[in-house]
């Protein structure tokens, strides 16, 4: 389904004068040592450098420390699908997102929402909705989605992949119950749903003008604009084969931001044949290149994001047989030449970073929980079921501090009720026992200021059966805390 490009040589744009306009603000919120994290490099000419991540890959090092301190940008790989959010109708489950919206912001990153309207990965019950509603049921998940995370999303992808290659529409349950018109109604639901978050459209395969595909998203765009349907960006999935990186990409990305909108390089990545010679990752490194180059060379080109940080988490070597090494960083995630290449392009510092060498999986030591004084009263909890559906709910834990010193590490205690059971928690590490429930704080979120609420406040999806109440007290380090 990924088409093969011809590789040409690519035009070089001397990228100097960019080094002039290094950004202090960015500087400031990314204190990795001196200017060589991607992010500070892309923030110097107004870029944004993101990646995909995984809500359960947040704790293990490398990393976590690589995608805080590399980027500034995040999309969820997964958890914004429609699979995910609404696995049965009219039942949303947010909590997989809420946990990357709550780390992201927790580290000053932009976050791309990613993707409303889909027909892979979208819930099993949607193709047995009859045609007469299929659009209410769309508009109605857009409208629920956009709504939970309203204020929070950057760019939102409200239709993906809609296209086939000759440049017809893909045949899937919106195109064939609604018709043509289901993309513009996507994006006009969505504006209203909020105002705030900019729109894409995103595809693959249309990084080359020449193809049949890039010409028919041109196209829909055109008529967006010539009719007033909302529309401000199209995100360029970019995932390309080592060489293959089309020689014209900067110009399809101007030819897209001339119509008035922005233009994203959504979900990068350049995959090889496994294992990888040398030629291919040198190659590579310079595909990287060119891709920043061709960003930078469109004003309107404002984010690059890598569909992943290393090989363990790149979705590459389980779906293209034989191919991977498709990231900037290796199956250790140490920095690959790209890195480097990609990083100088970008008009960033040839110093390469060197995140803790392990070989993968590993979580952050947790800082050793400081007791704190002062008895009942120190702390004030607030635990609110967000949401519950069949036999699963979800729920954050607020936590605050009302002593008057600071809290460096912590561990929370509670009972449930009922019989419930913890699934999948964020924000904290969890052990539970019996009844008997252990949160404690995760390498970002140990400390609360005296007086302060806890930033990053955990939360998980668990399971229930018969009732489901609210645990009824809780300790923080050992100290009796106010239920709020
Ligand atoms: C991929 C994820 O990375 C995988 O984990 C998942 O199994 C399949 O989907 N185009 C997209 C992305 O828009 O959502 C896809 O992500 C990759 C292709």
């Amino acid at each position: 389904m990924f088409r093969h490009f011809d590789r040409k040589k690519f035009f070089v744009i001397p990228l100097a004068f960019l080094l002039l306009s290094l950004s202090l603000s960015a500087v400031v919120l990314h204190s990795a040592s001196a200017a060589s994290s991607l992010a500070q490099a892309g923030a110097a000419s107004g870029r944004t450098i993101g990646a995909a991540i995984a809500a359960n890959l947040l704790g293990n090092n490398p990393y976590t420390t690589i995608v805080q301190t590399q980027f500034d940008g995040v999309t969820p790989g997964n958890e914004m699908k429609w699979q995910t959010t609404e696995p049965s109708q009219g039942s949303f489950n947010f909590g997989p997102a809420d946990q990357i919206v709550s780390f992201a912001q927790s580290h000053n990153m932009k976050i791309r929402g990613h993707t409303l309207v889909w027909y892979n990965q979208l819930a099993g019950w949607v193709n047995n909705v009859p045609a007469s509603q299929i659009l209410s049921v769309m508009n109605n998940h857009i409208t629920a989605e956009m709504t939970h995370f309203k204020g929070n999303i950057w760019y939102w992808d409200v239709v993906n992949e809609a296209f086939n290659e000759d440049g017809t529409r893909r045949s899937d349950i919106f195109q064939n119950d609604i018709g043509n018109a289901y993309i513009a109604d996507a994006f006009t639901t969505a504006r209203a749903a909020d105002p705030n978050a900019k729109l894409c459209y995103n595809d693959y395969n249309i990084e080359d003008m020449n193809s049949a595909k890039s010409q028919a998203v041109y196209s829909m765009v055109q008529s967006f604009k010539a009719s007033g349907v909302p529309i401000d960006c199209v995100g360029f999935q970019s995932h390309f084969i080592v060489g293959q990186v089309p020689a014209d990409f900067q110009a399809t990305l101007q030819k897209f931001a001339n119509l008035g909108i922005d233009v994203q390089i959504t979900e990068l990545d350049d995959r090889m044949p496994t294992p990888a010679s040398s030629a291919n990752l040198n190659q590579q490194a310079t595909d990287y290149a060119n891709v920043a180059k061709a960003c930078l060379g469109v004003s309107r080109c404002n984010d690059i994001t890598t569909w992943g940080v290393g090989e363990p988490d790149s979705w590459v070597p389980g779906t293209f047989s034989g191919q991977g090494q498709a990231l900037l960083y290796d199956s250790n995630y140490q920095p690959k030449p790209a890195y480097t290449s990609f990083l100088n392009a970008l008009g960033g510092s040839a110093v390469i970073p060197t995140p803790t060498p392990t070989t993968g999986g590993g979580s952050t030591p947790t800082p050793t929980p400081t007791p704190i004084t002062g008895g009942s009263g120190s702390c004030s909890v607030h635990y609110v079921v967000s949401n519950q559906w069949n036999s699963g709910f979800g729920a954050s834990i607020s936590i605050t501090n009302t002593s008057s010193t600071a809290i460096n590490g912590w561990s929370l205690k509670f009972n449930f009720p009922n019989g419930q059971t913890i699934t999948q928690l964020w924000n904290g590490t969890v052990t539970q026992s019996g009844s008997s429930v252990t949160i404690t704080n995760t390498s970002y979120n140990g400390s609360i200021p005296a007086g302060g609420t806890l930033n990053s406040s955990p939360g998980f999806n668990g399971s229930w059966s018969g009732t489901n109440s609210s645990p009824t007290a809780f300790t923080l380090n050992g100290a009796t805390c106010t239920v709020a």
